[in-house]
């Protein structure tokens, strides 16, 4: 062969990187745009302030975003009647600067209670009926606020136990059943245009928790409650197998007139890291983005952060970490390349 032609030959033969070849998306928001859905994540409020180049890929990457902590009732009202609106406010502030819808996250959970609220359950000062006045006022006062300005609230956060029975919070405990139907007419008051969702971890696999949660949906429809979509949190771990079922669950919920969002959706991994790792975790990620774009209905998924540079994975699970799609200096990882590869599909 002519030395041309080698050369030519060897252009040819070599591989584009993932970002380079011509027909992909440049970045997250073009993959979004291309599948017509909403690619989020969750906000840091502290990394948001503090960190320029934090906020420049934030910004650059995704159209859609949760704040991570800042809209949870003990960041809103720390004190009883002491709103602190000022992390919740930045985040949506930021998120209309740069053309990005929110998701609210999220008006009633067991979790991240403000301490005057628990203590007062706990030692009779709150009864149930007061507790009734506060959760409504909280989620009037809460999503009137940013009425408008909240494409969709996640209303109810993990509300259905592993084993499929309702979970044994304060609010099952003192409200009994009713009040998961209250929240979500309440939230519906407050403003009408914002999407209302029940939201969930282990729901892309766990049956119990399947079937219960498609039964509160079915008996809130038939009481004419305001549901309009279900949120699969997706905290995913390579350890584990991928929930191989999860679009046909998906499937389960669209075929009940609702939307479905990957809400929270990451890859966490025993460390340290490795490239075969790296592999596998970029394949649930792809994984992942296939399921929601092959189900019609799916119209949103958000990371639960994109960088391990903010995860809370590190925290929560000790040994494990990397579960982002860029590492601690926001260079992106196979996980992020493979998204960008996921063809689009007709819905
Ligand atoms: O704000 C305090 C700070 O004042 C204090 O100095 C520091 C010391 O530990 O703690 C700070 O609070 C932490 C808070 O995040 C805000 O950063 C808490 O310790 C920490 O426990 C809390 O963790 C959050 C967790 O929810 C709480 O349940 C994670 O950041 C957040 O990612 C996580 O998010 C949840 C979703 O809301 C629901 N689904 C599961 C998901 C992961 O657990």
């Amino acid at each position: 062969m002519k030395p041309l032609l080698i050369a030519l030959a060897l252009i040819l033969a070599a591989p584009l990187p993932a970002h380079a070849h011509p027909s992909q998306p440049r970045d997250l928001r073009e993959l979004a745009q291309r599948h017509g859905i909403k690619i989020g994540s969750a906000v840091d409020v502290a990394a948001l302030r503090a960190e320029a180049d934090y906020r420049k890929v934030l910004n650059r990457e995704f159209n859609h975003v949760t704040a991570e902590n800042a809209m949870k009732w003990e960041s809103v009202e720390p004190q009883r009647g002491v709103y602190t609106w000022a992390d919740a406010d930045a985040v949506v502030e930021n998120a209309r600067r740069n053309r990005q819808q929110v998701r609210g996250h999220t008006l009633l959970w067991h979790n991240q209670l403000p301490a005057w609220l628990t203590s007062g359950v706990a030692d009779g000062s709150i009864g149930a009926a007061e507790l009734r006045s506060i959760l409504r006022d909280h989620i009037t006062t809460q999503v009137g606020r940013y009425k408008g300005k909240i494409r969709a609230w996640d209303v109810v956060n993990e509300v259905v136990e592993e084993d499929g029975t309702l979970r044994r919070s304060i609010w099952l405990t003192h409200l009994g059943p009713g009040y998961i139907a209250d929240a979500f007419r309440w939230a519906h008051r407050a403003d009408p245009r914002a999407k209302l969702f029940i939201n969930d971890y282990n729901l892309e696999w766990n049956q119990p928790k399947i079937e219960t949660t498609l039964s509160i949906v079915k008996d809130l429809q038939a009481e004419g409650v305001p549901i309009h979509g279900v949120g699969f949190q997706g905290h995913l771990g390579i350890q584990y197998d991928y929930p191989g079922d999860w679009a046909n669950v998906m499937r389960r919920f669209a075929d009940l007139g609702l939307e479905i969002a990957i809400t929270e959706l990451d890859v966490r991994m025993v460390l340290p890291v490795t490239p075969d790792k790296l592999a596998t975790q970029a394949d649930y990620y792809r994984r992942a983005l296939t399921d929601c774009v092959s189900v019609r209905a799916c119209e949103e998924m958000t990371l639960w952060g994109y960088t391990d540079r903010h995860s809370w994975v590190p925290g929560w699970f000790e040994g494990e970490g990397s579960a982002c799609v860029m590492d601690e200096n926001l260079a992106p990882k196979p996980a992020y390349h493979a998204l960008l590869t996921v063809p689009r599909q007709r819905r």
